[in-house]
């Protein structure tokens, strides 16, 4: 039986079908709350139960704690009501960016290629177009066993029927080296979910901005760039790609190309572990060595917690304000 979740302060309540969510259910029914990894590990969707109950799922221990959940705090992505609820966000839910609500989709595989070590390009083509922002992922439902794994867009909002991922492989994982490294095929049919996550971009800002990417944490980067000059959203892009080997980078041509055509893009490949033509070091440390102050700029991190965690301190140690510094964190994808 449906529950029903009225948001304090709004006029407007959804109902939550049985074994969803109150995040699922609220994207699904057009109704925006902040959230960030959709799986109870970051604290973007915290939400205040004012009236109901709820079963807090997996929501971890330390980004849930056992004070909070006395408090009638909860995690919206892994809340699932007992009854009908009456909640309200902790984080702010009035973030102004248009609304595409969260939708089942099929598609079929166009591409499946490998770009870089243990990495894949897929490419899906939709049978229905899906509206998304540049930096917002889409969950690949793996066959046969109903587990989702998270993936970020690469293209650009433009492009609505065909969606293109990158995929680092996970040795032994379940959906990598079980599925997409193994089994899928060029024509093969495809569950996926989406669109999910606030990172990116959306509307024209006044700040140049500094991009840095982290291994397969390129892909939402490779969205905002296209996006941010086709529609142009951002006065001037610094993009910086890391990778430990030259065998790590990819794309290098597609990137080089738009920097020779638009003087408003700036590409910057990084090695840490391997001499070669262009910069060596931690990524970050290239952004240290190349602005000596980072004041008046924003920036759109992607990556593994680490090179997030070292962006964030080195850009404020070059002035940048943290209100504009905005950070994806992944974890590899099993
Ligand atoms: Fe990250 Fe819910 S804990 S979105």
């Amino acid at each position: 039986m449906d529950r029903t979740v009225t948001v304090s302060g709004h006029d407007d309540a959804f109902p939550v079908a049985a074994g969803n969510s109150v995040l699922e259910a609220a994207l699904r029914a057009n109704h925006w709350l902040p959230h960030a990894c959709s799986q109870g590990t970051c604290g973007t969707c915290k939400i205040r139960v004012l009236c109901g109950e709820v079963d807090h799922g997996a929501a971890d221990e330390t980004i849930l704690t056992a004070d909070d959940r006395a408090s009638g705090l909860a995690l919206a992505c892994q809340a699932k009501p007992r009854g009908d609820l009456t909640i309200a966000p902790v984080n702010d839910a009035d973030s102004g960016r248009p609304m595409h609500p969260l939708r089942d989709y099929r598609g079929t595989v166009r591409e499946l290629s490998d770009i870089a070590r243990q990495t894949r390009r897929l490419v899906v083509e939709l049978d229905q177009p899906m509206e998304f922002d540049a930096g917002q992922y889409t969950e690949l439902i793996v066959p046969g066993s109903g587990v989702a794994r998270q993936y970020s867009m690469a293209n650009p909002p433009s492009e609505q029927r065909l969606l293109e991922f990158h995929i680092r492989q996970t040795e032994g994982g379940l959906a990598t080296s079980g599925w997409i490294f193994d089994t899928l095929a060029v024509e093969d049919r495809i569950e996926l979910r989406g669109p999910l996550g606030q990172f990116g971009i959306v509307e024209p800002q006044p700040e140049p901005a500094i991009l840095i990417g982290g291994g397969t944490g390129l892909a939402p980067l490779k969205s905002i760039v296209r996006h941010a000059l086709d529609t142009d959203l951002l006065p001037s892009i610094h993009l910086y790609h890391g990778g430990r080997r030259e065998a790590d980078l990819y794309d290098v041509e597609h990137f080089r190309a738009i920097e020779a055509a638009d003087p408003r893009f700036h590409y910057h490949p990084v090695l840490s572990e391997e001499g070669w033509s262009g910069a060596t070091g931690m990524v970050t440390d290239a952004v240290l060595n190349d602005f000596a102050s980072c004041r008046g700029h924003s920036a759109y991190l992607c990556g593994p917690p680490a090179m997030v965690a070292a962006a964030v301190k080195a850009l404020k140690r070059r002035r940048m304000s943290p209100r504009l510094i905005f950070k994806e964190e992944f974890s590899a994808s099993t």
